[in-house]
């Protein structure tokens, strides 16, 4: 496999169905905000992340799982009932350690449907930028297999934010020793913020979220989907 071949990029759920036919190992990239949640909720001790593509669903499932909390956003904000929205700030706090969350979201959830067991699909933000490059590339070599990055996108197609995050993940994929795509910090936050969801999430009062999520490797995670979950990928392996 040569260099160039190591890294893809696609966008939206057809190129995640197109990766996960091919084997590949799958970084899925929702900055704004599914996978800043997963992280950060993973990040603070919640046990598993279960992604189910409907309010309905979520509604239904949670009664399998007695200890565990509702989560998820419609039009940015928490579906009726639900114990959180998709707030990564949200998950900063003990209450949720040891407890599964199911999740719904407007695109995350939906880009991702229900893929075989057998797929590698990782989740990568900025949260974890450098853990889930290095996580990536790990696997990579294990299962002589290359690299998709996937943007979730949105409704529409495209999401600008999605996109930037994917090419940044594939900076520190094809050259992880070397430095970062970005010059400046601050420079991720203005870029999130201008985007067309990140504008929509000022709106919606939630322009803390997009500061948070702009933190580069706040967190030495990376959240792997294991039987129908999202779980630590374990750093012994
Ligand atoms: C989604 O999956 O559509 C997003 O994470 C929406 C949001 O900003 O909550």
């Amino acid at each position: 496999m040569s260099d160039s071949d190591l890294v893809a990029h696609g966008s939206g759920p057809q190129a995640l169905a197109d990766a996960v036919k091919q084997h590949h190992v799958i970084i899925l990239v929702d900055v704004l905000r599914a996978s800043s949640t997963i992280i950060t909720a993973l990040g603070n001790g919640a046990s598993q992340i279960i992604p189910v593509p409907t309010v309905e669903e979520a509604r239904e499932r949670i009664y399998h799982y007695p200890d565990g909390f509702l989560a998820g956003e419609r039009a940015a904000h928490p579906p009726a009932g639900f114990d959180y929205g998709n707030s990564p700030r949200s998950f900063l706090t003990d209450r949720i350690q040891g407890r599964p969350i199911i999740l719904t979201t407007s695109n995350f959830t939906r880009t991702l449907g229900k893929p075989p067991e057998s797929a590698t699909i990782l989740v990568g933000a900025f949260l974890n930028i450098d853990h889930v490059a290095n996580t990536a590339l790990h696997l990579s070599s294990k299962q002589g297999q290359p690299i998709s990055v996937i943007s979730a996108g949105s409704m529409q197609g495209i999401a600008a934010e999605d996109d930037f995050t994917s090419y940044q993940i594939m900076i520190r994929l094809r050259d992880p020793d070397g430095p970062p795509g970005y010059a400046d910090v601050g420079d991720l936050a203005r870029e999130l913020l201008v985007t067309r969801h990140g504008s929509l999430l000022v709106q919606a009062g939630y322009e803390e979220d997009i500061h948070f999520c702009a933190q580069p490797n706040r967190y030495k995670i990376t959240p792997i989907l294991h039987k129908g979950g999202f779980i630590p990928y374990p750093s012994s392996d």
